[in-house]
């Protein structure tokens, strides 16, 4: 396989193409999901949960952030991997002022990232161009925004009712900045999939947003059933159908390929 590159993403999303995405904390299993054909890696800051037993994502830091890049980042060139690194900026580092936020951005770069995500609208969107200018791919990130969850009330659904106008104005301002892609999180499918043919620009990543994004992205652990006690609706256990963790990748980047994850009955709400 070719690297998986900004313009590979673009082309996917053109062509309509779904584009496969999960997160990745470690080398092994980053080296597995690139094995099984995953097309965007994220180094997600649901590793505070995952990895470190967090109760939010609120608690992760830069350093943490810093680790686990380098870690996957490696996994990936070991085994001469072609997907596309995303790696979060953690909450506090990007809110001051966009020059922190391109302090952070270049310590995940330098870690491997080959594009950062942040969360939220509105003030962001300055950020976002700031950093694109000087050549950082940025992924934006808005409806349930779990950095936000104290300010939000809760890991509920967004962008309902009047609220979606707002999530789309901010979705079209943050494309104009030039994110070149989206995370939508659990928000209406109706939305989500108005959003993805409106941006011609930006692919949308959606989880727990229904089936109309550009792609999909789900924590690595909920799809391989690593989990205790109950999981968001929106999640599918590829565990239970496979023989082995591989087999599992594969059907998920098949499902998410095919256009059979997720189904109708797999919306947020
Ligand atoms: O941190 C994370 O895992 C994420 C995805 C769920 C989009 O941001
Ligand atoms: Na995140």
């Amino acid at each position: 396989r070719k690297p998986v590159s900004l313009p590979r993403i673009a082309d996917m999303h053109a062509r309509g193409e779904k584009i496969s995405m999960l997160t990745a904390y470690d080398a092994t299993f980053a080296a597995m999901a690139d094995a099984a054909g995953v097309d965007c890696l994220l180094v997600g800051d649901s590793l505070g949960m995952v990895c470190q037993g967090l109760s939010s994502t609120v608690g992760v830091s830069l350093d943490t952030m810093r680790y686990h890049t380098d870690s996957v980042s490696r996994g990936l060139r070991r085994v001469q991997g072609t997907a596309w690194l995303i790696a979060d900026l953690p909450f506090g580092s990007y809110q001051q002022s966009r020059e922190q936020a391109l302090a952070s951005a270049t310590v995940l770069m330098q870690a491997g990232a080959h594009m950062v995500k942040l969360e939220g609208g509105g003030w962001t969107t300055e950020t976002v161009r700031f950093l694109v200018e000087r050549g950082i791919p940025v992924c934006a990130h808005l409806g349930l925004t779990p950095q936000t969850v104290h300010a939000l009330g809760g890991y509920r659904v967004q962008g309902k009712g009047d609220a979606g106008a707002l999530l789309q104005q901010q979705a079209h301002a943050l494309q104009d900045a030039g994110a070149a892609m989206l995370v939508l999180e659990m928000v209406p499918a109706a939305l989500a999939a108005e959003l993805t043919t409106a941006l011609t620009r930006c692919a949308t990543i959606g989880i727990g947003a229904g089936r109309g994004t550009a792609g999909q992205v789900l924590v690595l652990h909920d799809m391989l059933g690593i989990h205790l006690g109950k999981m968001p609706k929106f999640v599918r256990n590829f565990m239970a159908d496979a023989p082995g963790v591989l087999p599992a990748l594969q059907a998920y980047v098949r499902a998410v390929k095919d256009g059979s994850f997720p189904d109708d009955r797999r919306h947020a709400w």
